[in-house]
């Protein structure tokens, strides 16, 4: 498996890695021998980048990939994330805090879950309005100092906040959602600032939540609890218009023999050898598939023609519901 590093301080990761969330959480049903025996066909197939968080769950996530990667401990690098506030019994209370109290106490309690003594790359899942990014920062950079986590980074920031962040304490990583479905990230100077500054990014929904897939044909095909039925661009028209701009990737997938799947991820994959994707499956045989993807490469024709199918903004529907796309950081 081809390796990339991400940031300036030498964090090298498999150029993919796995997304673990739907294997506890948002996308229905799931199993936890069939998602354990996922996360060990990653190892052996040379993934190295494993991402979770305390939210996903919340807390059984990060229980699950812990113990799942415990006898591979050193060979892996473990990312989790902080911040979509979870009370004392384990229930979200649909709050950001980025507090240093909060923080503290919350990596403590991702080490214990994990079963780890340093977490290899620890986010702040979401920026809080009502707390200075640096005194986040500050308080996660002394977490540096004391050898409980080895890197920082932060998801769904502002250009504004990186560059904030990353001031406080250096980032190796910004993660936000980019898919040839998700492509904000290149008009809203986030991708031109990680460059700038040196910092590595890690797309996640690489697979537009599956629909790039082409597997998902209508809301009928989500589990009456999948968090996707509550996002505008599945449903009504923007669903239907959605369908169009997939069969036009569809297309140039068939074209080149490959799956619709690697196609979207070969795309991303050729953003830069700084973008690490990290598709998400809970899945054997989608894994597979989607790890054969760092072995197909697009020709500068290929990309242009995907580009011209799938231009950014082309897509219809916001990517969350209101109370969503509020938590962003703009
Ligand atoms: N920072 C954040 O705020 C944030 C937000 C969302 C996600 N994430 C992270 O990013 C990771 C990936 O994102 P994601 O899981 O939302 O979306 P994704 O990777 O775009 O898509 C995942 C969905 O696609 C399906 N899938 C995967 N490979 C497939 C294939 N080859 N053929 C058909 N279906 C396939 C999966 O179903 P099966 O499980 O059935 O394969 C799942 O429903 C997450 O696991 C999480 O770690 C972070």
């Amino acid at each position: 498996m081809e390796q990339r590093t991400l940031g300036g301080q030498g964090l090298v990761v498999s150029a993919e890695g796995l997304g673990c969330m739907g294997m506890s959480a948002f996308y229905g049903a799931h199993d936890d021998a069939e998602s354990t025996a996922t996360i060990r066909r990653a190892l052996d197939l040379g993934i190295t980048f494993f991402d979770t968080a305390d939210v996903y769950g919340p807390w059984t996530n990060e229980r699950l990939v812990g113990t799942a990667l415990a006898d591979r401990r050193d060979d892996v690098v473990v990312a989790t994330k902080f911040g979509n506030e979870i009370d004392e019994n384990g229930a979200r209370t649909g709050r950001v805090n980025g507090s240093p109290d909060y923080l503290r106490k919350a990596v403590d309690a991702s080490l214990d879950r994990l079963g780890i003594d340093v977490i290899d790359l620890y986010y702040q899942h979401r920026v809080d309005p009502n707390v200075p990014v640096e005194d986040t920062f500050g308080a996660l950079g002394e977490l540096v100092q004391a050898g409980k986590v080895r890197h920082l980074g932060i998801s769904e920031a502002s250009a504004a906040s990186i560059r904030r962040a990353h001031a406080a304490a250096p980032l190796t990583a910004v993660q936000t959602e980019y898919s040839l479905f998700t492509r904000d990230v290149e008009d809203n100077e986030v991708l031109a600032t990680v460059r700038e500054l040196g910092i590595g990014f890690v797309p996640y929904s690489p697979l537009g939540r599956g629909f790039l897939s082409g597997r998902i044909r209508s809301v009928e095909d989500f589990a009456e609890d999948d968090f996707r039925r509550t996002s505008p661009r599945f449903q009504g028209e923007n669903f239907t218009k959605n369908l169009d701009l997939l069969d036009r990737v569809v297309a140039i997938a068939d074209e080149k023999g490959v799956t619709p799947s690697q196609l979207a991820l070969a795309w991303v994959l050729a953003q830069g050898d700084d973008v690490v994707p990290i598709p998400g499956t809970r899945r054997i045989a989608n894994l597979e598939e989607n790890v054969s993807a760092v072995e197909v490469a697009l020709t500068d024709e290929d990309l242009a023609r995907i580009d011209e199918v799938a231009p950014s903004g082309s897509v219809a529907g916001e990517r969350y519901a209101p109370q969503g796309m509020a938590s962003l950081n703009h």
